[in-house]
């Protein structure tokens, strides 16, 4: 099978972490006969650098005209970086949102597990994590306060800014329905987070999901207060199957979720439309504090690309040879810096990558 996929290496350890999925990638063609083709894009500062704009037309077009695209991640030091003098709509997040918009990514997958071998990262007590825990956040992706009207205005000498979070019961059923069908393969349970004991976005966003949930029977749905969520993710992260949730919980509650699981540099993420199109993702940033010195963790990024393989390609064992690859080196000890404990190897960025690949068969 031939592959034609879009690679947005970005800023910051995005070219570092995307340069292993690609080995990777390439090990695991090698080895099912399949061609990788890649075709370099340029978002966020790495585009301004060049083109003075997070996202050109070209690179959306480029993107749509990919099977997939791969993606490390954009962004750099506010404080320092000169991007972060530009105005807002020209920095590099402004790219990455409105590529999700562009391509319709609504739906946002950032699968949580902790992998027995992890279990020294987790900072959690054993009692805790005993058993290991497996959960999917589904996060909409191309609504809510991101999206919404915003601006600062100064009136009487006074600045006062303001975002709106917005959503129509198509945004939420579409996503939710996404949710409920995740969950039919996996433990059928569904966690809908919001807060609706205050906001009227919520409350909407309770009814359709009640409604999506009549359509499916065999699934459990309890809803659950973002602020709630937040205690349970550490008090009992194994209750969680599927968590279904807004935008802005979504982004909070996965940062969250990826640092029970040992680090962010663990968290993959697919974003997805209705067809098979997706944009593959770490759900960490570009990580400026770290970056250049070839010790980021690239598994976040190697397992997105397994997503990819799963989910825009239809490779499920290839996706499984990468995972199984992933857990093998992690059971021989090797450890990136941020999931290091007791005992255990530490390594480089590229030598996990050279790891990784030689378990793939
Ligand atoms: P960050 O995720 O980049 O970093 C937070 C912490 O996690 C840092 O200490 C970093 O070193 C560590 N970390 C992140 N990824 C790691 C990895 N793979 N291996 C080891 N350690 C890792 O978040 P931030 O510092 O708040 O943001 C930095 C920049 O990244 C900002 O410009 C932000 O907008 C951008 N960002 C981009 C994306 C994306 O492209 N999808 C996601 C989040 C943040
Ligand atoms: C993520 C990131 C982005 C988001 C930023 C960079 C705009 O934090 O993908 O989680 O908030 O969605
Ligand atoms: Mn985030």
């Amino acid at each position: 099978m031939k592959l034609n996929i879009g690679v947005i290496k970005g800023d910051g350890i995005g070219p570092e972490i995307v340069t292993e999925a690609m080995k990777v990638l390439d090990r695991t063609g090698e080895v099912y006969g399949h061609e990788m083709h890649y075709t370099q894009l340029l978002m966020g500062g790495a585009s301004i650098d060049v083109h003075g704009v997070p996202l050109t037309d070209e690179t959306v077009q480029l993107a749509r005209s990919s099977d997939a695209v791969l993606m490390g991640s954009i962004g750099g030091d506010a404080k320092t970086s000169p991007w972060y003098q530009l105005e807002p709509s020209r920095r590099p997040e402004a790219g990455l949102l409105r590529i999700r918009k562009e391509l319709n990514l609504f739906a946002n997958l950032r699968p949580a597990v902790l992998y027995e071998e992890l279990k020294g990262a987790c900072p959690l007590k054993e009692e805790i994590t005993q058993g290991g825990f497996d959960m999917m956040i589904m996060r909409e992706l191309t609504g809510g306060l991101y999206f919404g009207a915003r601006a600062t205005e100064e009136k009487d000498g006074v600045l006062t800014a303001w975002d709106t979070l917005t959503y129509n019961e198509q945004e939420i059923r579409r996503i939710a329905k996404r949710g409920f069908d995740i969950a039919m393969k996996r433990r059928k349970k569904v966690t809908s987070v919001d807060k609706a004991n205050v906001l009227d976005s919520s409350r909407l966003w309770r009814k359709v999901v009640e409604e999506v949930a009549a359509d499916y029977p065999e699934v459990i749905l309890e809803h659950m207060l973002v602020d709630n969520c937040a205690m349970q993710l550490v008090k009992d992260p194994k209750q969680f199957d599927v968590i279904l949730t807004e935008n802005m919980f979504g982004d909070i509650l996965s940062d969250e979720a990826s640092m029970v699981t040992g680090s962010i540099g663990m968290l993959a993420s697919a974003s997805l439309n209705e067809s098979r199109f997706g944009l593959y993702e770490p759900s960490g940033g570009s990580a400026p504090d770290i970056a250049g010195k070839g010790i980021a963790n690239p598994i976040a990024t190697i397992l997105s690309a397994a997503m990819m393989l799963r989910f825009s390609f239809d490779l499920d064992r290839e996706a499984d040879a990468i995972e199984q690859a992933v857990a093998q080196v992690l059971k021989e000890g090797y450890r990136t810096i941020d999931i290091m404990s007791e005992g255990k190897t530490q390594i480089g960025t590229a030598k996990m990558g050279d790891l990784i690949c030689g378990y793939i068969r």
